[in-house]
């Protein structure tokens, strides 16, 4: 099993519904560590920026909004297999197809508003990586 990084997102909705923590327990108990972490309000640009992948689908727009409607919750977990682990603790990106137990399922009101974010493989994971934080911001565990 690879140790792996990947970016986790708390969205708008997930830091208004107060649940960062229960989130970060759910991401510790299954092993991640969190090796970054920052809390900033996106602007139009940078939201725009980080998802132009989506750029001319129907819902760019809104997501767009919706990601600069409050503050985020930005973190590099770490761990083996963590890019794969962190979407399994995330369910599906429709809530109303996640497993039960998983944080979109648990907390998600549709697939717009889906509270959290994850890499979905590691070329995406280093691209996101880089997108929010420096080198000298990542602190590797010495313990
Ligand atoms: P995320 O995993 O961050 O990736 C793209 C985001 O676009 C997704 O979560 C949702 O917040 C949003 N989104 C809105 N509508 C859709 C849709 N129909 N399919 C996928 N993602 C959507």
């Amino acid at each position: 099993m690879a140790r792996e990084r990947t970016i986790s997102i708390i969205k708008p909705d997930g830091v208004e519904k107060n649940i960062i923590g229960e989130i970060y327990r759910r991401l510790e108990a299954a092993g991640l560590e969190i090796v970054a972490a920052r809390m900033l309000h996106l602007t139009g640009e940078q939201a725009g920026k980080f998802y132009a992948v989506h750029r001319e689908r129907p819902f760019y727009s809104d997501l767009v909004s919706y990601m600069t409607s409050g503050p985020v919750m930005v973190q590099i977990l770490e761990g083996d297999d963590a890019i794969d682990k962190n979407r399994q603790i995330m369910g599906a990106t429709d809530p109303a197809k996640a497993d039960p137990g998983t944080i979109r399922a648990d907390f998600a009101s549709s697939i717009e508003e889906n509270v959290v974010h994850g890499s979905d493989g590691p070329e995406t994971a280093r691209q996101e990586i880089a997108f929010f934080f420096s080198d000298d911001q990542i602190c590797p565990r010495t313990r």
